[in-house]
């Protein structure tokens, strides 16, 4: 049995335009000890997606559909009974740690915070030597003489690193990490994302990474969903996907990965040409037609369905017969 199975999840948000449908009939499962990528261009609906399941949405945002987890529809579930979970059972990390974190408490107590919320320590000392512990784990020197500073007295990295010890402290079987490195150094974005990927194996957790970087998804990722415009358009594991992607917005994604080899000193990282969906104002057929080389009539007035295009690979994609690697060398494409 799958640890999360998230179903037909589509999310509305209510805005002075009208309403929009942010995230759009998505489903996917996480299993157990898996690290599940969720990749797309910023406003594909990635962060809405994780929101959703964990209940953060804002007042003029509602989900429907499901999000099982351990017999329970998360969607369904009180206020009071999801605040149980959330942190607990399920971890999330989000992108800008340093607002994450309270600038006015100091680095252990907010550490120790859910520990002590949930009820897993039965003593300030005991939650400062869990603190302790768990700030060595993620690679924080001198966490005695630290454990009192304050965040703005950390690095934007060693933030993210308490972060991480927070939501590692109630043991959670899951972790969502929302762009967790995106507003880090490049050098310290490795170095995070190691020690996530490192720590997810040591504890046995499942991990749900939500990136726009394909390359973090190649060094990290079992398997892998690509969302654009609110849907998911590939699902599949991460290694069939880079060898055989089978939709050409994954296809596109993939060409802005820089090669090393190939790369240095060349033009080949090209952007995918043209802007995203506008929500508000869906259109007919397969919403990535208007910036798709192989979009003929039927992708303008059909909406494709996801389908198993190979085992445990699914594609929302009518063109699968003339799906070929050069489709975004745009002569032979047009033509
Ligand atoms: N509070 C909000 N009010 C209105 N629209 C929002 C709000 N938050 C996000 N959106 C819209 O929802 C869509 C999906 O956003 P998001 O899930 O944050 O994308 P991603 O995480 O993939 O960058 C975007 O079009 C964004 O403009
Ligand atoms: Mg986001």
């Amino acid at each position: 049995m799958s640890l999360l199975d998230v179903r037909n999840l589509t999310t509305r948000i209510a805005t002075s335009r009208g309403v929009m449908n942010v995230v759009e009939d998505v489903s996917f499962t996480v299993q157990q000890g898996e690290c599940f990528g969720i990749v797309g261009e910023s406003g594909s609906g990635k962060s809405m997606t994780c929101r959703s399941i964990l209940g953060l949405l804002s007042k003029s945002g509602s989900a429907t559909g499901a999000a099982w987890f351990e017999g329970q529809d998360l969607l369904t579930l009180k206020s009071d009974a999801l605040q149980q979970i959330r942190g607990r059972q399920i971890a999330m990390i989000v992108q800008d740690a340093a607002s994450a974190l309270n600038p006015v408490v100091r680095i252990g107590t907010q550490i120790a915070e859910a520990m002590m919320q949930h009820g897993l320590v039965s003593s300030k000392a005991e939650a400062r030597q869990r603190s302790l512990k768990l700030m060595s784990k993620v690679g924080i020197p001198a966490t005695e003489s630290r454990i009192d500073d304050y965040p703005h007295q950390f690095s934007g990295g060693m933030c993210q690193r308490v972060v991480i010890a927070a939501a590692l402290s109630c043991s959670p079987k899951l972790i969502i990490a929302d762009e967790p490195t995106t507003a880090l150094d490049v050098t310290i974005q490795d170095q995070i994302l190691r020690l996530l990927v490192a720590l997810q194996a040591e504890f046995g957790m499942s991990l749900i990474l939500v990136t726009h970087d394909m390359g973090v998804v190649a060094q990290t990722c079992q398997r892998v969903a690509v969302m654009y415009g609110g849907e998911l358009v590939e699902m599949a594991d991460t290694a069939s996907l880079f060898r055989t992607p089978r939709h050409p917005y994954t296809m596109g994604l993939l060409n802005c990965v820089p090669h090393l080899d190939r790369d240095v000193g060349t033009a080949r990282l090209r952007p995918i040409p043209g802007a995203p969906p506008d929500l508000m104002n869906p259109l007919a057929g397969c919403r990535f037609h208007p910036r798709c080389p192989l979009a003929n009539d039927a992708c303008k007035s059909t909406r494709p369905p996801l389908r198993e295009v190979a085992a445990g690979h699914f594609s929302r994609c009518l063109r699968q017969d003339v799906l070929g690697k050069d489709i975004w060398n745009a002569e032979s494409a047009r033509a």
